[in-house]
């Protein structure tokens, strides 16, 4: 198998790299990544010299990048590339438009020009919008997306579900719930807490915390996108998620409580614009249908995350040290110096 994976040095994509060279050895990869202000190469330090493993920096929204990238070996797709972060979608959604409507759309035009096997396309629960107190995003769900993030990404599951119904292309859908765990940008909650926490700087929650999210580790979820990939049905739809409800609020106690840090880090900030209430998955379809499941709950990720985080603070701190300071000076009025 000769695979391209797009995406591959942010953080879930970085993990799906990972899993693969220890559980697919003989498969080769191909990691097309834009290199943007998430895109990380550290994420993958030691398989530089991986025979098996290939690095190609392209912007998949550019059809001539990308032709160049993908050789005539390729087999199949996994897409992971996209603009990830809710809150800077709401700041502005362009690169969100461009990468992740455009870009997939693009992907889909070569993998169909070339004849590829198989597409994954990585979505996330956020596409069905907001839950009240009661019940389970299904994968018959209407989607209604609230924020230009989740639109982009709608957007991209209808343009996957029409190459598949027009022109036959054989893609499945997977749709995530948040995931936590090594590598992931440190302007997500639960990296951003840890990172906070640990150097005593004040934790911001958006309005009252009490807003809810199913948590996955990370490696759990790249499981299911390999069974996704393996064992999928054409055109199917698969939701993932870690069967682990959380507030906020819970979860930044949690990471209070596992550090040792007084709950007075905590600071209620102003909400986020079209805060979705809830998300939680049933992913029983993907149980049955392709034997996914978490294999560990969320105490113990969080314990392996906040681990991970203080033994690799040079990575955090160098994140910080740069871009990312302008955007948090901004977004949270405070200077990270
Ligand atoms: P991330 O922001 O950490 O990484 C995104 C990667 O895509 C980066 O390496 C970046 O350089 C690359 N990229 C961005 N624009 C590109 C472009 N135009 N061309 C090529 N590469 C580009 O994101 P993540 O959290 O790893 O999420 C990966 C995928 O999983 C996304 O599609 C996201 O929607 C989906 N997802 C994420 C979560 C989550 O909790 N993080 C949950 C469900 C689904
Ligand atoms: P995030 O990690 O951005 O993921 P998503 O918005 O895709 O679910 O946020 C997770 C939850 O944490 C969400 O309800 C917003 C909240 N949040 C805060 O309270 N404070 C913060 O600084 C951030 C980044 C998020």
């Amino acid at each position: 198998m000769r695979l391209m994976v797009t995406g591959g040095a942010g953080f879930i994509g970085s993990n799906f790299i990972r899993l693969l060279r220890r559980e697919r050895p003989d498969w080769r990869i191909l990691n097309v990544d834009a290199l943007t202000y998430a895109g990380n190469l550290e994420n993958l330090a030691g398989l530089e010299r991986d025979p098996n493993y290939d690095f190609v920096r392209a912007d998949v929204a550019d059809p001539a990048g990308l032709r160049a990238a993908l050789d005539d070996e390729v087999d199949a797709i996994v897409h992971f590339a996209a603009e990830s972060h809710v809150d800077r979608s709401i700041e502005d959604a362009s690169a969100f438009l461009r990468t992740n409507v455009i870009g997939t759309q693009v992907l889909l035009d070569l993998a169909r020009e070339r004849g590829l096997g198989r597409f994954v396309h990585v979505s996330t629960d956020e596409v069905y919008g907001s839950l009240g107190a009661e019940g389970l995003f299904r994968e018959d769900t209407p989607l209604a997306p609230n924020s230009p993030y989740s639109a982009s990404k709608a957007s991209s599951d209808l343009l996957v579900r029409a190459a598949v119904e027009t022109h036959g292309l054989d893609a499945v859908i997977t749709r995530c719930s948040n995931n936590y765990g090594p590598y992931q940008f440190p302007e997500k909650l639960i990296p951003l807490m840890i990172a906070n926490a640990l150097e005593d700087r004040k934790l911001p929650v958006y309005g009252s915390g009490l807003n809810v999210r199913d948590w996955i580790w990370v490696e759990d979820h790249c499981r299911g996108v390999l069974l996704a990939l393996e064992k999928g049905k054409k055109g199917e739809v698969y939701n993932f998620g870690g069967r682990s409800e959380m507030t906020n609020i819970a979860v930044v106690e949690a990471i209070l409580a596992q550090l040792g840090k007084p709950s007075s880090l905590i600071t209620h900030v102003e909400d986020r614009k079209g805060h979705d209430l809830r998300y939680a998955i049933d992913c029983g379809k993907a149980e049955r249908e392709l034997g996914f499941g978490r294999s560990i709950g969320f105490e113990e990720g969080l314990a392996r995350t906040i681990a991970w985080y203080r033994d690799h603070e040079d990575w955090w701190r160098r994140i910080r040290s740069g871009a990312y300071r302008d955007y948090y000076a901004r977004h949270y009025g405070e200077d990270l110096a």
